[in-house]
């Protein structure tokens, strides 16, 4: 079935050929999807002021948000259909889901056995991390964007940074290593710590990299302007650190990397704005209500959840997200006058 058969809007006459690499999810501009990032719901403990306003959002309803038998099912067709060698599990925060280490567990267990991570805010990890090192985990990447307690409670309006660092201890501990860490820096809030999380990090032994804010919070109250750019968190580094970029080739991965003092620990930068990397992109995203983004910026999705709920085949669903994926758009387009930010934000999304 083509695109346009599956109710998708047509490819561009010049893009019609049909995806060649037998059963991947491949998009007109020859980028294959192979990282599958699944949101497991989005709701989330803290209140991050750049993701979210401080009553918190109008959360999905339990009914629409998908099964752990139906997310694990999707979780299959991606595995053993589509090429999925990667599973990042996302939230909001995905250690709100209860049935998370079972999911874990059966992701694991799909042949070819994919890469299992988990992007989460560390609360109760300390609690979880050996259960989920049991299930099959095999590491966690934690969102903390300073070394400060009176900054964290100011950044997450939640007084919970010890909790969050005894949860980094307890993943380093149960082996889900490397343990890596994503910091945002705010105007005026924490766009001075940058050399002293990364002096904080480098004593642990986490892999800290910094990301340029975007325009994905519900309140949309980004400002180009105001963004602490990939540059001036270089320079901020390099008045303490000796920075070098690393040797090994890039590939995908949204951060650049720069060895720290001669090695061998490193710093990224996540330049999504001013350093964008949707041409090397090969992600896919599963919202915690099913449904199929082919980019975090998408404004189109594709409900894979009705697929589910209507008694669709291994190889409708397939086929349905192949279309999805097929008119994945070249890049976010964040700088360009006609940019619209998408009507989903962060948290439900699952970065
Ligand atoms: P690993 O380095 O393999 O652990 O993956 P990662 O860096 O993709 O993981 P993580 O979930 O920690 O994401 C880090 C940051 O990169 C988050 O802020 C994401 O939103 C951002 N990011 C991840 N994928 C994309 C993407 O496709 N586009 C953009 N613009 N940003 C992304
Ligand atoms: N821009 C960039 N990164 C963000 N994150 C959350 N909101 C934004 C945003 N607007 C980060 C979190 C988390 C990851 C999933 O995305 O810090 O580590
Ligand atoms: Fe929660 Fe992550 Fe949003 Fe912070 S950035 S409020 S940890 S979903």
């Amino acid at each position: 079935m083509s695109p346009s058969q599956a109710g998708l809007p047509a490819p561009h006459p010049e893009e019609r050929s049909a995806p060649t690499a037998a059963g991947a999810l491949v998009d007109t501009h020859g980028r294959v999807a192979t990282d599958l990032r699944v949101s497991l719901t989005d709701r989330c403990n803290l209140r991050c002021s750049y993701c979210m306003p401080a009553e918190g959002l109008d959360w999905l309803p339990g009914e629409e948000v998908l099964t752990d038998d139906e997310v694990v099912r999707l979780i299959r067709i991606g595995v053993e259909d589509l090429g999925i060698r990667e599973v990042r599990f996302t939230g909001g925060e995905p250690l709100l889901r209860r049935g998370l280490p079972g999911i874990v567990a059966a992701t694991k267990a799909l042949r070819p056995s994919p890469e299992v991570s988990l992007t989460t805010n560390a609360l109760g990890l300390e609690r979880t991390a050996d259960a989920l090192a049991a299930a099959g985990l095999d590491r966690v990447n934690v969102s903390l964007d300073t070394a400060r307690p009176d900054t964290f409670a100011t950044i997450t309006r939640r007084g919970r940074f010890e909790d969050v660092v005894a949860g980094m201890a307890a993943a380093q501990e149960a082996g889900l290593r490397p343990v890596k860490v994503n910091a945002v820096l705010l105007r005026g809030v924490n766009d001075d710590q940058a050399a002293e999380l990364l002096a904080w990090c480098l004593e642990r032994d986490y892999a800290l990299r910094f990301i340029e804010q975007m325009p994905l919070d519900a309140q949309h109250d980004w400002h180009r302007g105001e963004m602490v750019t990939a540059e001036e968190i270089l320079a901020q580094l390099e008045s303490a650190y000796t920075l070098t970029p690393a040797v090994e080739p890039r590939g995908s991965a949204p951060a650049e990397l720069f060895v720290v003092d001669g090695g061998p620990a490193t710093v990224g930068v996540i330049g999504s704005v001013t350093r964008p990397f949707c041409g090397d992109c090969d992600r896919v995203r599963l919202t915690a209500d099913g449904q199929v983004r082919n980019c975090l910026f998408a404004r189109e999705e594709s409900d894979l959840r009705a697929s589910l709920r209507g008694g669709a085949s291994d190889a409708e669903i397939a086929e349905r997200w192949r279309a999805a994926m097929w008119v994945k758009r070249p890049g976010h387009g964040i700088d360009d006058p006609t940019f619209l930010q998408p009507a989903r934000p962060m948290s439900a999304i699952g970065g």
